[in-house]
């Protein structure tokens, strides 16, 4: 069965996506969303866009809303994305916080979890005592079917084939048997990031201390300015002063009304 959207359809869709996640989805996506949506419909039996809508709108804790934003909502990712981050992180950070062993960190947008272990992995290989370090990354997406990919801490391998192999080995292990063509973080890396979802929508965040470090990258490119300008403005609250927040490589807070200060491409700094 083909489908089509009607104009309202598309309304009431484009309306509840921004509302609930932030994500704003101009006409040019239109073809997309029916593509992509039309899948669903097809799999649950449904006549109609409306009859979907209605199954999801007012549902928006439920497993098929998530489906619905997994949909619209594209959760690319890789480990080491954006390295310069993360040399960032290890040579200009890490020297000047040697003195407190204790870290917070935010991954907020973090999809399956390359983000937070690849921050896992710069922090314990920045200093020579990791163990006797205080390391904690939250790691929260708005899907939780990414959450618990991200929780299982299983990838495949060609997804680690362009990393150093003395990291590789250093920070994973390889899947045998059944397993073959798998991996999986190390308990060392995986104890220090805890998962969690999380709406960057909502008003207020579940997270008690102040952070060293927030990870914002890749999502606020899908929503409006002035959604960008209050995501940015509530990070500064959750910062410590002299915390760091990293934003996607194509994303900017330029033209935006916000307090950071840019101290690296891409890289913003809460006033000390
Ligand atoms: C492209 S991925 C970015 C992953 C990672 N930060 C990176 O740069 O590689 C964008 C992620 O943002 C999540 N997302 C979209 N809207 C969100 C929202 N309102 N709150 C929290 N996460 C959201 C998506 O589920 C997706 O996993």
């Amino acid at each position: 069965m083909d489908y089509s959207i009607t104009p309202k359809e598309f309304e009431q869709f484009r309306a509840l996506i921004y509302q609930e996640c932030g994500i704003s989805l101009n006409e040019s996506k239109k073809t997309l969303l029916v593509s992509r949506l039309s899948k669903r419909l097809r799999t649950l039996e449904l006549d109609s866009f409306q009859e979907y809508y209605d199954m999801v709108s007012g549902q928006t804790e439920s497993d098929e809303f998530t489906l619905l934003l997994d949909l619209v909502s594209t959760n690319k990712t890789d480990f080491f994305r954006e390295p310069k981050h993360f040399d960032f992180l290890r040579e200009e950070i890490m020297p000047t916080l040697q003195s407190s062993r204790r870290i917070r960190v935010w991954s907020s947008a973090s999809s399956s979890g390359e983000e937070p272990y690849t921050i896992a992995m710069t922090l314990y290989d920045s200093v020579p005592d990791p163990d006797r370090w205080d390391f904690k990354i939250l790691a929260s997406d708005i899907s939780t079917r990414v959450l618990a990919r991200a929780a299982s801490g299983v990838y495949e391998d060609e997804r680690v084939r362009e990393l150093p192999p003395d990291l590789v080995s250093r920070h994973f292990l390889k899947g045998k048997g059944e397993r073959a063509g798998m991996i999986k973080v190390k308990p060392h890396l995986t104890q220090m990031v805890r998962y969690r979802r999380i709406n960057l929508m909502d008003e207020t965040f579940p997270i008690k201390a102040p952070l060293d470090l927030i990870f914002c990258r890749n999502v606020m490119i899908y929503f409006d300015r002035p959604t960008q300008a209050q995501l940015v403005n509530k990070f500064y609250r959750y910062l410590k002063p002299g915390g760091y927040l990293f934003i996607g490589h194509s994303e900017s807070l330029q033209r935006l009304d916000q307090p950071f200060k840019a101290i690296a491409p891409t890289i913003y700094q809460k006033e000390a």
